[in-house]
């Protein structure tokens, strides 16, 4: 009889990743990556460039939602991981670690304001965790405020304070106690805070949410809200820290310090998981008297501490926050003069630095351009929580060369349908593709291969199927 390893090595040969998905993961899974032409696995990343097993290239402008800030395999943080990892991998949990101890340091000297002590653990979703039950801890209290359209994490937690119905109505009940206000609106957010709030959570700007910056001025109610009424504010800044909006932090534009900060992505640099929240020592404290109550076995252990501290350092002395600031500007400008030219497909490009979202008029044109970029050999996705709205966030150090080239794929992507499809009606509900068509190139190939050209489709060319099942 064969044993599980070596069913899994005869599984390479005999049967596609989309089968396997299909039996061992998730078929819906599965039937994603085939709905977006993505059913070669990913086997190679290198800076911008992801290469699948067949060979083909792709610019990655999604950055696995802003984890790889540095693009895929940042020496400077391997280097510093694989030292690590020839002295400690994992922590005894019984004995003290210098890593940590010193993440936590960097950290509460970038960090603005008095934010001063860290956990670590693993995810965003895990800061998000440990930042509410701080917050209770703290003040006694159990209400929380958080946003419509407001992306946090999907355990429980996380979950009750996210703003989009169709991820959380299967769970209920949900935590209690937590109420949604339109995001940007001030006035219901000093209606919805009480006495009985332990927390706001806010993300500067929404990220899954569509992209979405907070109108100006409403950070600084909200910490006036908070002040006044003795709730804690928490900014989630799991996707808009470490310099991808262009700054350190994205909440720093309004000068404004939560008594909370919970990040994770870019702070493993692209190569560790890792996520932390960093308090106040007036909210620490209520962790302090039992250092047992909040907990995490894997959380700050020496190998992503490493890759922390080795990302912390390369954000500021390779100026990448600055880099990003005048990359993002650019980029935006040009996908706002692409968005003007198709009215009938672009309602409005919206972010700041690397995290631009690109929002469509309706879910399904924006489907149609995110698969044919992913023919033209770019990736990007649509935000958790508004899929209308398809994100632009590539690594901070993207250029303007390889950006330059994602622009090139958008303008002939967006040409092409608007060819085919012009102002029709396109329906929401997408059918399979036809079948990938690989790149001939080599392994470090050239990016993508082009649709057909200008005008009405070939009957036969790829993508084209579906696209009379969309209209049909
Ligand atoms: C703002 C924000 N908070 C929390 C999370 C959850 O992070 P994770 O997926 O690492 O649990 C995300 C993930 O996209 C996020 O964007």
């Amino acid at each position: 009889m064969l044993r599980p390893w070596e069913v899994a090595e005869m599984s390479r040969a005999e049967r596609s990743l989309k089968e396997l998905y299909e039996s061992y993961i998730n078929p819906g899974v599965a039937k994603l990556y085939h709905l977006m032409g993505l059913g070669a696995g990913e086997v190679r990343g290198e800076g911008c460039m992801i290469y699948d097993e067949d060979g083909r290239a792709y610019i990655d402008c999604v950055s696995g939602y802003g984890s790889l800030p540095f693009g895929h395999r940042p020496r400077p943080v391997l280097n510093a991981v694989r030292e690590q990892l020839e002295r400690m991998a994992l922590s005894s949990k019984v004995m003290p670690g210098r890593p940590a101890a010193e993440l936590a340091e960097v950290l509460a000297r970038v960090t603005p304001g008095d934010l001063q002590y860290s956990f670590f653990c693993n995810s965003g979703t895990e800061a998000v965790e440990g930042a509410l039950k701080l917050a209770r801890a703290a003040t006694g209290r159990t209400g929380f405020v958080a946003a419509e359209g407001g992306f946090h994490g999907k355990t429980f937690g996380a979950l009750s304070v996210s703003g989009r119905e169709r991820y959380r109505a299967p769970f209920y009940p949900l935590l209690p106690g937590v109420t949604h206000v339109p995001y940007g609106d001030a006035g219901a957010l000093r209606a919805a805070v009480s006495d009985q709030t332990a927390g706001v959570i806010l993300e500067p700007i929404q990220g899954e949410g569509g992209v979405h910056p907070a109108p100006p001025g409403y950070l600084a109610a909200a910490r006036e809200i908070c002040d006044r009424t003795g709730a804690l504010l928490i900014l989630d800044e799991v996707q808009t820290g470490l310099g991808r909006t262009g700054v350190w932090f994205a909440a720093e534009r309004e000068g404004v310090v939560p008594d909370i900060l919970c990040l994770a992505k870019a702070l493993g640099g692209g190569v560790m998981p890792i996520g932390c929240f960093i308090a106040r020592p007036g909210a620490a404290r209520a962790f302090w008297e039992d250092p047992l109550l909040h907990t995490s076995t894997f959380g700050g252990n020496p190998l992503a501490a490493a890759a922390g501290l080795a990302a912390l350092r390369l954000l500021e002395e390779e100026g990448m926050v600055c880099r990003a600031a005048e990359t993002g500007t650019w980029l935006k400008q040009e996908l706002v003069q692409l968005a003007l030219r198709y009215p009938a497909w672009i309602r409005e490009v919206r972010g700041e630095g690397m995290l631009l979202g690109i929002e469509f008029v309706d879910e399904a044109r924006g489907g149609l351009v995110m698969s044919g970029l992913v023919e033209k050999g770019v990736l990007t996705a649509f935000t958790l929580n508004a899929y209308r709205v398809v994100r632009v966030e590539p690594p901070l150090t993207a250029d303007r060369e390889v950006l330059g080239r994602v622009l090139d794929a958008w303008a002939e992507v967006l040409e092409h349908w608007n060819n085919v499809l012009g102002e029709d009606d396109v329906e929401e509900e997408r059918e399979p593709r036809g079948p990938h068509v690989e790149n001939t190139g080599s392994g470090t190939g050239t990016v993508g291969r082009p649709l057909t050209g200008g005008g009405k489709a070939d009957a036969d060319s790829p993508g084209e199927g579906s696209v009379r099942r969309v209209l049909a």
